[in-house]
C-alpha cells in the first residue's frame, strides 16, 4: 500500500512501488506506455556481444521491447526492490547511481535514459556519464519532462488521478529543458535532436472512460510537456 507521506523525488517512492512496475493495471502502467514509445528509437544491434545500458531501469520496463534487437540489456539504478523487477526480466543489474555509472568507458553501443533526468539534481552530470560510457558511433536515446508550465500543470493532475503515479514522486523543480540537454551533449560529443511526444487522443480518452487497455505515444510537433532525445556519439 502506496503512503503519499513521502517527501518530493524521494527515490523510496518506488520501493513503495515495487510491485506496480509490471502490474497491468498498476499505478507505473504509464511508464510502460512510454517504454514502448522510447525503444521505437533503439535500432537492432550492429555488431556481436552489443551492449545497451539502460539508466534508471527502474523495473525494466524496456526488457520486451528490446527483445530479438540483440543486445545485453544492462540497467543501473539505485533502487533494489526495482532492479529485482528487471532482473526477472532478463536485465543485468548494476545497482548504482547515474551520477557515477560504475562502467567502463565507451562500454555501450546504446545508452538509454527514460523517464529518469527529471528526477535527478544534476541532469547535465547525468548526460555526462551517458556520453563517457558511450562508444564511438554510439546512440543515446532519452525522453523526460519539459521545465515549462504546462508540464507543471500536466503532471500536478496526472498524480491526482486515482490509480495513477502517487503524488510528489515527481519534483517539477527538477524538469528538464531540451535545450540544456542539447547544451551538455554537444560538450561531450554526442548532438543530440529533441522531439516533442504526446499520448493518442483517442486511446486517451478511451483509457479515462473505462480504465483499460493502452495508450500510445507519438511524436508532435510541442516539445512542452514531454520529449525524447536521440544522438550519435562522434567518432573520436
Ligand atoms: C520514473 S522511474 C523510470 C524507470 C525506467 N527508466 C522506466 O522508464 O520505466 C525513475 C527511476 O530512476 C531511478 N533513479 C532516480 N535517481 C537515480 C540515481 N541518482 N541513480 C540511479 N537511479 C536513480 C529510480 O530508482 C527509478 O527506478
Amino acid at each position: 500500500m502506496h503512503t503519499s507521506t513521502r517527501a518530493r523525488n524521494d527515490i523510496r517512492h518506488y520501493d513503495d512501488l515495487a510491485d506496480e512496475w509490471w502490474r497491468p493495471d498498476g499505478r507505473l502502467r504509464g511508464l510502460r506506455w512510454l517504454a514502448e514509445a522510447r525503444s521505437t528509437l533503439v535500432p537492432p544491434a550492429t555488431r556481436d556481444g552489443a551492449v545497451l545500458v539502460d539508466l534508471g531501469c527502474g523495473g525494466g520496463l524496456l526488457a520486451p521491447h528490446l527483445s530479438g534487437l540483440g543486445y545485453a540489456h544492462v540497467g543501473v539504478d539505485l533502487t533494489g526492490s526495482a532492479l529485482a523487477q528487471a532482473v526477472a526480466h532478463g536485465v543485468r543489474a548494476v545497482r548504482g547511481d547515474v551520477l557515477r555509472v560504475p562502467l567502463a568507458d565507451a562500454c555501450a553501443d546504446v545508452v538509454v535514459a527514460g523517464e529518469l533526468l527529471e528526477h535527478v539534481a544534476d541532469p547535465r552530470a547525468v548526460v555526462a556519464e551517458a556520453c563517457r560510457l558511450l562508444r564511438p558511433d554510439g546512440l543515446l536515446v532519452l525522453d523526460t519532462i519539459n521545465a515549462t508550465a504546462l508540464a507543471r500543470v500536466t503532471v500536478r493532475l496526472l498524480e491526482r488521478v486515482p490509480g495513477g503515479p502517487p503524488r510528489g514522486i515527481h519534483d517539477p523543480n527538477l524538469f528538464v529543458p531540451p535545450r540544456v540537454l542539447v547544451e551538455e551533449c554537444l560538450r561531450n560529443g554526442v548532438t543530440l535532436r529533441v522531439r516533442g511526444i504526446r499520448p493518442r487522443i483517442a486511446e486517451t480518452l478511451r483509457f479515462a472512460v473505462t480504465r483499460r487497455g493502452s495508450v500510445r505515444f507519438v511524436p508532435t510537433r510541442t516539445t512542452a510537456v514531454l520529449y525524447q532525445g536521440i544522438g550519435v556519439r562522434t567518432p573520436l
